[in-house]
């Protein structure tokens, strides 16, 4: 399979701290297996800290501003954790998408059948789950000024959105919407919250645009309850930044692991692809960090950012296959299958290609 050799696809490498190496490089050897691509790694996070003192240091936001796309591992480290915000390996990631306008977050959760055993959830109650959130990314708490500390004694924080804000990520969510089945679920804390009654608003105006989408509004504190009660009645679930974060670790748990999940931040110029799991500092450097989120970001990647729609769905079914052979990193472990390392699992990945 080749990519197009027209086009240039430039990719920034990030691979950051803990396990954010070790699973990156899985997914650039999945992508040089496709097409042809040109690689550029950069220093992000505690790694950046450690060696420059800035978590996003000037040249890594350069080249990731002038790649094509950005592939990224994981930021986090223990060693920092009393930092202030400025020197948090966090901020790298925030600074990032803010940079690159990434605006909409893209979290498919979905559960691969042989997977089901993983799952905390009952079979019956979760098998066919299938959720895609579009997580609103560079507004809300997140960013919204002012913000800070009070004395020693108070702190606060600014909840914002204007309408242009939630139009365009909603306008991303409807149209994710339209090629799947159908079902937009817009999450918001409309009793209590003004944010939430514009979010509202706006989404029901934009509803009018895409009549053949069916929209439901649902409160956050329900949608948690409803996503481990009922989860297939979802389909793309639209919130709101601080809601989205914590919501896609709770569908992502539905998966079986947090290991799984790929994410795209989309948008802006350029597109930033990540998994959705940390740094992981306690398996760092085991190589036993399951490496198929981050290959599943890679084909988000081709999907998104490059349009390569054919090999994106070559290791999507790549992916599918090795777990159906059986191939379990020990995250994904239950006892059934073969438990393999990194290594192994993406050397599984290449055959399936
Ligand atoms: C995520 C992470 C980040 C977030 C952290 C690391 C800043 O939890 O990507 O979900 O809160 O957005
Ligand atoms: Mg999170």
């Amino acid at each position: 399979m080749n990519a197009d050799t027209r086009r240039e696809f430039r990719i920034a490498v990030l691979g950051g701290d803990g396990i954010g190496p070790e699973v990156t490089s899985a997914a650039v050897q999945v992508l040089q297996a496709v097409g042809k691509f040109q690689f550029s790694e950069y220093l992000v996070g505690g790694a950046a800290l450690k060696a420059t003192g800035e978590p996003l240091p000037a040249e890594t936001l350069r080249g990731c501003l002038s790649a094509n796309a950005i592939l990224l591992g994981a930021v986090g480290s223990p060693e920092f954790d009393k930092n202030p915000p400025a020197k948090k390996p966090e901020t790298a990631l925030l600074q990032l998408r803010k940079a690159c306008n990434a605006f909409a977050n893209l979290r498919p959760a979905m559960l691969h059948d042989p997977l089901i055993s993983a799952s905390p959830l009952r079979a019956d109650v979760v098998q066919g789950t299938d959720v895609f959130i579009v997580r609103e990314l560079t507004g809300g708490l997140y960013f919204a000024e002012p913000r800070g500390f009070q004395g020693a004694d108070a702190a606060f924080n600014t909840m914002r959105y204007s309408r242009e804000e939630i139009r365009r990520i909603a306008n991303i969510a409807f149209a994710a919407a339209r090629k799947r089945r159908k079902k937009l679920h817009s999450i918001d804390k409309a009793n209590v919250l003004e944010t939430s009654q514009l979010w509202r608003k706006v989404v029901s105006e934009i509803s009018a645009d895409f009549p053949d989408v069916q929209l439901q509004h649902m409160y956050v504190d329900n949608c948690a309850m409803q996503l481990v009660s009922n989860p297939r009645q979802f389909d793309v679930i639209l919130t709101e930044n601080l809601f989205g974060d914590i919501l896609s670790d709770e569908a992502a748990m539905l998966t079986g692991s947090i290991g799984m999940l790929p994410s795209a931040s989309i948008g802006g110029s350029n597109g930033i692809y990540e998994p959705v799991h940390g740094s992981a500092p306690d398996i760092a450097g085991k190589g036993i960090a399951n490496p198929l989120a981050a290959i599943a970001s890679a084909a988000l990647m081709l999907r998104y950012s490059f349009e390569l729609e054919r090999e994106s769905t070559a290791i999507e079914t790549a992916i599918a296959a090795t777990l159906q052979q059986g191939f379990r990193t020990q995250d994904i472990y239950r006892g059934e299958g073969k438990l393999v390392s990194t290594g192994e699992m993406t050397a599984a990945v290449l055959r399936s290609l």
